[in-house]
């Protein structure tokens, strides 16, 4: 297992969007091993592969406070979504930024697992929260793409300050 380098927003390349999984071999299991061990390692509840610059379909997630609850999704798909609900979100692209934004209170995502076989799940609250912010990774979008115009400008003009202050 390897700790992967997460990328940071603006930067480009989590613009991607993301191709579906095709072939459920070794690779992938390393891949989703090592989403896991990053995650964890930053800490945080849901990563995407876009987000460690791998354009495939592949989100993790653990909403527990312990670690007890691991799941991946390969090729996720909202398969239904019902009800509206704000949460305050942050983003491990996004690091210290922390907005409230709307989205389905509960979904279904239809997806398959790392051998390759189809599941369906219901969630609600931070889970049902954390796959649609993972999902719309895999599509190159992020959560501040839901805030007002003055407030993302905002919002780019610290993060690149802080990475040039980084460098
Ligand atoms: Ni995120």
């Amino acid at each position: 297992m390897a700790l992967r380098q997460i990328l940071h927003h603006p930067d480009p390349r989590l613009r991607t969007r993301a191709t579906p999984v095709t072939r459920f071999d070794d690779e992938l299991a390393v891949l989703i091993e090592d989403m896991f061990e990053t995650m964890y390692d930053a800490p945080g509840i849901g990563l995407a592969a876009t987000q460690i610059n791998v354009h495939r379909r592949v989100i993790v997630v653990d909403v527990s406070t312990d670690r007890s609850a691991p799941l991946h999704l390969v090729n996720p798909e909202l398969v239904e979504t019902s009800g509206e609900e704000e949460m305050e979100e942050g983003c491990l692209s996004v690091p210290g930024i922390f907005e409230t934004v709307r989205r389905a209170e509960c979904i279904r995502v239809r997806a398959r697992n790392r051998t390759g076989q189809t599941f369906e799940l219901d969630a609600d609250g931070l889970l049902a929260v954390c796959i649609q912010h993972e999902i719309d990774h895999l599509d190159g979008k992020l959560f501040v793409d839901y805030l007002s115009q003055l407030k993302q400008g905002r919002i780019r003009k610290k993060l690149e300050k802080e990475q040039r202050l980084a460098v």
